[in-house]
C-alpha cells in the first residue's frame, strides 16, 4: 500500500514537474536567435553593400531610395523572424511588379544575401531559417511584368 502511495507521489511529482517546465520555458524566437535588431541592422548594411557591387542587381536599385529600401528591408526581416516590429512597406507583389525578376536574377539576390548573412556572422543553422521564412514569397517576386 504504502508503495502504492509512493509511486502515485511520484507520478504526480513528474507531471507537476514537466507542465512547470513548459510554462516557464521561453520559445526563443528567429529573431531573438539571429541577435536581435543590431544584427538585422548589420545584415541590411552588407546586404546594400553587396547590392551595390553587383552591376547585375544594382541596375534593378539604380533608381531606388536606398534609405526607404534600408528601412522597409529591416521591419520585413525583423517581421518574418517574429521580432517586435510591423511592416509599413508595400507588398510584395506590388513592389516587385515590373521588374519582371527573372530566375537568375532571383537566385542571384539570395546569394547576395547569403554573402551578407556570412559577414554579419549569423551562423548557417540560423541562415536557413531565415532563408526558410523568404521561400514563401518567391512566387511573389519572380516574372512580375
Ligand atoms: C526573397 C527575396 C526578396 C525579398 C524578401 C524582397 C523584399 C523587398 C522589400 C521588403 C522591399 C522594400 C519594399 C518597399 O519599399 O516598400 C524590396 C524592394 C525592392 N526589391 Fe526586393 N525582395 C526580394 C528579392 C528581390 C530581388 C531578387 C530583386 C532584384 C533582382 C529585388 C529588387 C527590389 C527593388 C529594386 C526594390 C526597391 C523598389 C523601389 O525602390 O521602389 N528584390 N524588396
Amino acid at each position: 500500500m504504502n508503495l502504492r502511495l509512493l509511486s502515485i507521489a511520484f507520478v504526480v511529482l513528474v507531471i507537476i514537474s514537466l507542465s512547470g517546465c513548459k510554462l516557464t520555458q521561453h520559445e526563443q524566437s528567429l529573431f531573438e536567435e539571429m541577435g536581435g535588431h543590431s544584427t538585422i541592422t548589420k545584415l541590411t548594411e552588407n546586404f546594400v553593400d553587396e547590392i551595390s557591387r553587383n552591376q547585375e542587381i544594382f541596375k534593378y536599385f539604380a533608381r531606388s531610395d536606398v534609405v526607404r529600401f534600408k528601412q522597409k528591408f529591416s521591419e520585413h526581416i525583423c517581421m518574418l523572424s517574429g521580432g517586435p516590429c510591423k511592416y509599413t512597406g508595400d507588398n510584395m507583389v506590388d513592389v516587385h511588379t515590373g521588374m519582371n525578376i527573372n530566375e537568375h536574377d532571383f537566385n542571384l539576390g539570395v546569394e547576395l544575401l547569403i554573402n551578407a548573412m556570412n559577414r554579419s556572422d549569423i551562423p548557417h543553422t540560423t541562415q536557413n531559417k531565415i532563408l526558410a521564412t523568404l521561400v514563401p514569397h518567391r512566387q511573389d517576386i519572380i516574372y512580375l511584368e
